[in-house]
């Protein structure tokens, strides 16, 4: 579904900011593959979602996205195929809008986007179905505005808007970092039940080592810019936190000194 092809990505090069962020990687998952990433502050975790996603240009390598080179589509262009979630809970929903408003504008993405002919009833029913199942009473609230929930709801709603129309990859980038953790389990839970649901093939990344290790069915860690372990199977279904501590200094040749260097 997502096949990588030794892609690099140095930032502001030649000059004192230059930065080697993503350098020579490779990376290809199946369809249904639902890989959790991990790694230090500064890793390249982010770096390589955008590269997915197309935010800029990538300095060498491929990337194909179901059989298709996306590698010279602009971000635009790819996003039809992807869902994507980010941290903050301020993006990725309009504020000034209804619920259903903006599920609405997520089902007609990659279509001209208008409202104008309005939402059918049949339309408002799947939605509230939708809803329900997230648990947090917001099929009672369709035409609330988004601007009026809380983080975790907006979080929720964000993803099921991601994953509207079934993406051919679903980015998530510490998408419950920024919620308390109560509210992040909730919203982990949902994305569990989507992504089963959906087989959706998904890349997410958190700094929680327990998440990663417990979802997905595959890990993999990244450190300066490299993919340095990657973990699947029933190796990963057996994986433990002393075992991810070990092959970090397995791999790195460094000492584990704390959460920072794996997790940032
Ligand atoms: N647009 C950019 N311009 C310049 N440098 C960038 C840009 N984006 C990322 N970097 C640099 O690339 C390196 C990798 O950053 P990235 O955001 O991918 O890290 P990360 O693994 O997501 O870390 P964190 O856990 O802190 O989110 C960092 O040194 C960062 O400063
Ligand atoms: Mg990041």
């Amino acid at each position: 579904m997502l096949e990588i092809k030794n892609i690099s990505k140095t930032f502001n090069p030649g000059t004192v900011n230059e930065k080697v962020a993503l350098d020579d990687v490779s990376l290809t998952l199946e369809n249904g593959d639902f890989v959790t990433v991990i790694g230090g502050n500064g890793a390249g975790k982010s770096t390589l979602l955008n590269a997915i996603a197309g935010v800029w240009p990538v300095d060498c390598g491929q990337i194909i996205i179901d059989g298709q080179d996306v590698t010279k589509l602009s971000e635009h262009k790819r996003a039809a195929f992807l869902g994507r979630v980010f941290q903050d809970p301020m993006n990725g929903t309009a504020a000034t809008m209804g619920i259903e408003e903006n599920l609405a504008l997520a089902l007609r993405r990659g279509t001209l986007r208008t409202l104008r002919s309005g939402i059918k009833s049949s339309e408002r029913e799947a939605y509230r179905e939708l809803l329900s199942k997230l648990g947090l009473g917001l099929e009672n609230r369709l035409t609330s505005k988004v601007g009026l929930l809380s983080g975790g709801q907006r979080q929720a709603l964000t993803l099921l808007m991601a994953t509207l129309k079934k993406p051919k990859l679903l980015l998530l980038d510490e998408h419950t970092a920024a919620l308390d953790p109560k509210t992040a389990a909730k919203v982990l839970e949902t994305t569990d039940m989507i992504i089963n649901r959906d087989r959706l093939t998904t890349l997410m990344i958190t700094h929680n080592m327990k998440d990663a290790i417990v979802h997905g069915n595959r890990l993999i860690m990244m450190m300066e810019g490299k993919i340095i372990l990657d973990i699947r199977g029933e190796e990963k279904k057996k994986l433990t936190v002393e075992d991810l501590l070990h092959k970090f200094e397995e791999v790195s040749g460094e000492e584990f000194a704390n959460d920072k260097a794996i997790l940032g």
